[in-house]
């Protein structure tokens, strides 16, 4: 059965089975290649999204069980023309190497600077914690943090 929900704050009708992960509707249902796939049982953070505003992992969410809430992708958290702070800080900071779990730290940081805005290192790390690195970009991503707070302080 078909799906609405609202991605990237457009409504978009998803024609995949209920039990289909968000993911596989939001890569291949339509075509938002950003969110990455790692392994698939909630364990490394690269399929990070928000729901509502809130860090979840799209592998372990149902696409039936998201119908009508707002979902946002790295597609649509800024745009090249307008970054977010937290994207713009990830580039000053040099975050990325092959940059395939990137997308998904840089949602989980937006999400955890939009409930809290200025967040020790400590908060950091365990906010960060779900969200693996075979590139070992760690104290890039806490400094980028860090940095994305100050900017979003300034606003
Ligand atoms: S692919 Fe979802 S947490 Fe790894
Ligand atoms: S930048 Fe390569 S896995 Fe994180």
């Amino acid at each position: 059965m078909a799906v609405t929900l609202t991605v990237n704050g457009e409504s978009r009708r998803i024609d995949l089975p209920d039990d289909t992960p968000l993911l596989w509707a939001l890569r291949d249902g339509l075509n938002l290649t950003g969110t990455k796939f790692g392994c698939g049982v909630a364990a490394c953070g690269a399929c990070t999204v928000h729901l509502e505003g809130v860090a979840v992992r799209s592998c372990q969410t149902a696409l039936g069980d998201v119908a009508g809430a707002s979902v946002t992708t790295i597609e649509g958290l800024g745009s090249p023309a307008s970054l977010n702070a937290v994207q713009a800080a990830w580039i000053d900071n040099q975050v990325a190497q092959c940059g395939y779990c990137q997308s998904g730290q840089i949602m989980q940081a937006a999400s955890l600077l939009a409930q809290n805005p200025n967040p020790t290192l400590t908060e950091i790390d365990e906010a960060m914690s779900g969200n693996l690195c075979r590139c070992g970009t760690y104290p890039r991503i806490q400094a980028a943090v860090l940095d994305a707070s100050r900017r979003l302080k300034e606003v």
